[in-house]
């Protein structure tokens, strides 16, 4: 999952074009959004115009194909940002109680970010490194086998605090 910011907002001509490599057919629809994603950061409201009109549909189907994939952000990322891994290897090994001991610490639920974009938390899936149980990725380099303590010094780094 990329984590660069872009602030630069893609104009709808940039947009269009860059789905225009796409053709219509539904299965391309996700390798579209991703790209989009891998590209811009996040895939805009603008985004979701130009690719609803490219694959001739409505931008509601878009969206409802961005709420099923956890991985689509329809915002800018966070500058700095934790993933937690919800995968059943990591929940069996204590990963629900490191998700709870970083909401506390960061202040923030699952899936959100502060309202000025310093930091943000996320649901994560299974990656496939489960030996590394429970695990989170931090600005997308892999954390395992945490315990309680490093997931608080990690959100109380993250949270731009740790000397305190
Ligand atoms: S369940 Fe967390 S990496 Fe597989």
């Amino acid at each position: 999952m990329s984590n660069q910011k872009n602030t630069d907002q893609p104009k709808m001509r940039e947009l269009r074009e860059f789905v225009s490599n796409y053709s219509f057919e539904r299965g391309h629809l996700l390798p579209a959004l991703l790209d989009l994603q891998k590209e811009y950061g996040y895939v805009s409201k603008d985004a979701i115009e130009a690719v609803a009109r490219q694959f001739r549909t409505s931008t509601a189907l878009i969206y409802g194909a961005i709420t099923f994939y956890s991985d689509i952000r329809t915002e800018p990322p966070p500058d700095r940002e934790i993933v937690w891994c919800s995968g059943p290897a990591c929940r069996i090994s204590g990963g629900d109680r490191v998700r709870q001991a970083i909401e506390h610490t960061l202040n923030l639920s699952i899936d959100s970010q502060t309202s000025d974009g310093s930091y943000g938390f996320q649901l994560g899936q299974c990656n496939g490194t489960c030996s590394q149980a429970p695990q989170i990725w931090v600005d997308g380099q892999v954390c395992g086998k945490l315990s309680i303590s490093d997931a608080i010094r990690i959100a109380r780094d993250i949270r731009g605090d740790s000397n305190k």
